[in-house]
This record gives C-alpha cells, sequence and structure tokens, in this order.
C-alpha cells in the first residue's frame, strides 16, 4: 500500500512520524520502568533487584533474602514497592501454579498489557510477542495445547533422540576439530546453540533451506522472553515475528497439499477442521521455536559450567557418563534456565495467609524454589548423586507445565554423555560471558578445551 501511488512519499512520512511516536512512547515507558526499578533496587527492594545489575547476574543470595522475608514470623508472599508480589519458598511457587484460582490473564480474559496504568505499561514491555500458550487460560490454553502435545509422544522422542544423538556428534566432531586447530571451543557457539535449533527444525518439519534464517529468529525472539529493552529492540521482534509468520504461513500451505507426519501438517488439518484459527496455529507455531531453542542452549551451558566449577562433579560424570540424566536434573534444580514465571489471582485470594486481590499479579520465582532448604539438603551445592534431584519447579507445575520437558531433558543427556565420553579431560578455556536477564540464565559464550 505504502510502496506506489503519488501518496507514497506522504504515507513514508506520516508512517516514520508514526513510528518516532511510537518509539517515543515506548522509551519513555522503558525509561520509567528501568529508572524506577533501578532506583527501588539500590534503596533495597529485593523484588527490583531481580530486574537489575549487579545483583541479576547472581540472582540466588537475592532469593535467599526474599525467602528468608517470606518465611519470617507473620511473613508470607514478598511485596514489592514496584508493585509485584513474589513467592520465593518451593511451596508457595508450586502452590500458586497449581491453584486454578490463578491464571495468566486478568479475570475477565484480558490479557494484562490491556489493562492500561503502570501494570499495563509493564506488561506491554514484557510480553511483546504472542506467547500462544504462556498467556492463554482455559478453554482455548486446553484446546491448543491438545495440538501441540502429539509432538511431544513417546514415538516420537525416540525419533527426536536419534536425531539429537546425529547432530550432537556431528557438531562435537567439528567443536573438537576446531579444538585442535585453536586450543579451544565455544560450548555454546558450537554445541549448546545449534543442537536444540536443529532438533527443533526437525519437529516442525523446517526446510534445510530455511534453517539459517529460522535459528536467526528464534535468537530474536528468544530474547522476548526477558522483555523489551529498546524500540529498536521491539522493532527487531516486530520484524522477526513478520518474518516468522510467513514462514510458518507458508509451511502451513505446503502441509494442507502435502501433509505429513508432522506438528504442522496437524496444526494445518485443525485450521481446516475449524479446530483452530490460523492466528493460533502460527503463534503456537512461533511458541515452539521460542521455548524450545535458547532454554535449551542454557541447560546445557549451565550443566557444564556447574560441572566443570567441581573437578569432583565432572569426575563422577566422566567416571560413569550413564549420570548425564541425573545432571541434567541437577542443573534444572541449581541453576535453571527459566528463573521465573508469573501468574494472575482471577478471585481475591490468599497465599501462606497473606490476601491477594483479584488481578494481581504474583512473580513466581522457580530459581528460588530449588534453592530451598526446606525441599532440598544443602541446596547450595551441586551434587550430581543427589536423591530425587527431579524434585523441582524448572518445567513449572500444573496446566502450564512444560510441553517440552522430555525433549529438554534428551537434549541436554545426549549432549553431556557425548561430552564425557568424547573429551573426559573437559576444562574451561576463558572468561565465560553472562546472558544479562532477569527471566532466562545461562552463559552467551563459553571457551572450553577438551585438553587433548
Ligand atoms: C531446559 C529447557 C526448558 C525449560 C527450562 C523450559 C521451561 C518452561 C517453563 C518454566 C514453562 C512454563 C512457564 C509458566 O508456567 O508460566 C514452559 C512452558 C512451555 N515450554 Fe518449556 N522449557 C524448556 C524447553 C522446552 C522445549 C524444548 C520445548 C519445545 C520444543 C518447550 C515448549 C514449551 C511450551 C509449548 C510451553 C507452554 C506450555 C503451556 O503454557 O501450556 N520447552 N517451559
Amino acid at each position: 500500500m505504502l510502496l506506489s501511488g503519488p501518496g507514497r512519499g506522504v504515507s513514508a512520512v506520516d508512517e516514520r512520524l508514526a513510528r518516532l511516536r511510537a518509539d517515543a512512547g515506548l522509551g519513555l515507558q522503558i525509561g520509567v520502568l528501568r529508572t524506577g526499578g533501578l532506583a527501588l533496587a539500590v534503596g533495597g527492594d529485593r523484588v527490583a533487584r531481580l530486574l537489575h545489575r549487579p545483583w541479576r547476574l547472581d540472582p540466588y543470595p537475592v532469593y535467599r533474602d526474599l525467602r528468608a522475608a517470606q518465611i519470617a514470623p507473620g511473613g508470607g508472599p514478598v511485596r514489592s514497592r514496584t508493585g509485584i508480589t513474589a513467592v520465593a519458598t518451593h511451596a508457595s511457587c508450586a502452590a500458586v501454579l497449581r491453584d486454578r484460582r490463578f491464571g495468566v490473564r486478568l479475570a475477565d480474559g484480558r490479557r494484562r498489557m490491556d489493562e492500561g496504568g503502570a501494570g499495563g505499561a509493564a506488561a506491554a514491555v514484557f510480553e511483546p510477542v504472542d506467547l500462544s500458550l504462556l498467556t492463554l487460560d482455559p478453554p482455548d490454553h486446553t484446546r491448543l495445547r491438545r495440538l501441540a502435545q502429539p509432538a511431544f509422544s513417546p514415538h516420537r522422542l525416540v525419533e527426536y533422540r536419534a536425531v539429537a544423538e546425529d547432530v550432537a556428534a556431528r557438531l562435537l566432531d567439528e567443536a573438537l576439530a576446531r579444538d585442535r586447530r585453536e586450543g579451544r571451543f565455544d560450548l555454546v557457539r558450537d554445541l549448546a546453540s545449534p543442537l536444540p535449533i536443529t532438533v527443533i527444525s526437525a519437529l516442525l518439519a523446517v526446510p534445510a533451506v530455511d534453517r539459517e534464517r529460522f535459528a536467526r529468529w528464534g535468537r530474536v525472539l528468544g530474547s522476548a522472553l526477558d522483555g523489551v529493552r529498546s524500540p529498536a529492540h521491539a522493532r527487531q521482534l516486530a520484524d522477526s515475528t513478520a518474518d516468522l509468520r510467513e514462514l510458518f504461513g507458508g509451511l502451513l500451505e505446503l502441509r494442507r497439499r502435502e501433509p505429513g507426519d508432522d506438528v504442522v501438517s496437524a496444526l494445518a488439518t485443525a485450521v481446516d477442521d475449524g479446530g483452530a484459527t490460523v492466528d493460533e496455529v502460527l503463534a503456537l507455531a512461533q511458541l515452539l521455536l521460542v521455548a524450545g531453542f535458547e532454554t535449551t542452549t542454557n541447560l546445557i551451558g549451565n550443566a557444564v559450567r556447574a560441572l566443570l566449577a567441581e573437578p569432583g562433579q565432572w569426575r563422577a560424570l566422566t567416571g560413569d557418563p550413564s549420570l548425564a540424566a541425573a545432571a541434567v536434573e541437577e542443573t534444572l534444580r541449581f541453576d535453571p534456565p527459566v528463573q521465573l514465571t508469573a501468574r494472575v489471582a482471577h478471585e481475591d485470594t490468599e497465599v501462606d495467609g497473606v490476601p491477594i486481590r483479584r488481578d494481581h499479579g504474583v512473580l513466581v520465582l522457580l530459581g528460588a524454589a530449588g534453592r530451598d532448604p526446606a525441599a532440598h539438603r544443602d541446596p547450595d551445592r551441586f551434587d550430581v548423586r543427589r536423591a530425587r534431584t527431579s524434585a523441582h519447579l524448572a518445567f513449572s507445575s500444573g496446566a502450564h507445565y512444560c510441553l517440552g520437558a522430555p525433549l529438554a531433558r534428551l537434549e541436554a543427556e545426549v549432549a553431556l554423555r557425548l561430552l564425557a565420553e568424547r573429551a573426559p579431560r573437559l576444562r574451561v578455556a576463558g572468561r565465560a560471558v553472562p546472558r544479562v536477564a532477569t527471566v532466562l540464565r545461562g552463559p552467551l559464550r563459553f571457551p572450553v578445551s577438551a585438553g587433548a
């Protein structure tokens, strides 16, 4: 529309002006949130500290303080001057996640960002991309989750394991060749990042020619989980969403004409049967990419970091590579890739005796739950031989329990086992660069060497 006709120049100017106004508005919102939050953080507000440096680089001491405040006599969910209430013990995090009186939207079904006011503005910054299931309550959530479920059936997982083993072996061959040439390789760039993206491409049957762009959009959209950083970031997100929509739209059409045995074909059928709209299935496909990519990358990165930080732990794994699955569970408890999520009360209710009003948001600190001494003995110690390591909330709980959990576990287990078997002398070979984020946690770069 803007590309032809005499009005083109005017429209283009209008569009730029509109964009500048939108940028200024968004920039102001982000600025106010960040500056206001930082002032509170410096003033001692522990919830605000989770959003800011230096605290968010190592949130575990902040979690410990929040838990102490929560269990102190007369304590309970910690109220912050940011307007957010947070829960930090394992018991209260699990209780909120499993409680049907909490959902992810406002009680009347609107999204928080439609609410207006400060809460709505914050939600707009933190929910820049349609994350499908993650932002839906029943009955829409139940209906759409059912559509994605078959992609994670046990029979599918056997196929994904074969893909993961194949891809991981090839990636490690290349990484070890680089190590021989350069004296090190980057665990994230060379293994932890390409492994999940290749598996998800297989899951969504993305054609090989599109995979590189697919990976790039996945990286950009993954950053949406942590909120919008700037107007330029918002534009990047919008552009990647549009590109991905086009790719999935084409894929959906293709599968409509030539149905296969994959999840996109199932989604195309659902659209034809009236079980879902095109917008719904496009957002769902996008969620599978966003939710399954950087999360798994971080899991592998955090696992190897924790293992190498304690030589005895790495030795335990190389001595018995069948401990790889236990090492994955211990990482999920000790240093989970997704640190927090949020819920909204759908009626006036209470948590640990503290009233929570209808439509009030609660931050559920999954990373804090894993370090709760009431749930885990000696919680700050990483120990691959720990009993009952799977009693963590890293994949959430209740209605939104991670659909991809078996896949994430499988990929990380394959990666750790292979590293233990083929690079038993693995060591840190440089400074890891952490991701500066609140929701996602893991290294962006992690130089290691197989030390051969
Ligand atoms: C280590 C890797 C992963 C972690 C730590 C993780 C974590 C989570 C968490 C915490 C949630 C729920 C958030 C909430 O309760 O609000 C979630 C939901 C979800 N995850 Fe994962 N995830 C991982 C990998 C994956 C993979 C590999 C996939 C798929 C390819 C995936 C797909 C999903 C989907 C579709 C949901 C939404 C479920 C719903 O809302 O009903 N995840 N994940």
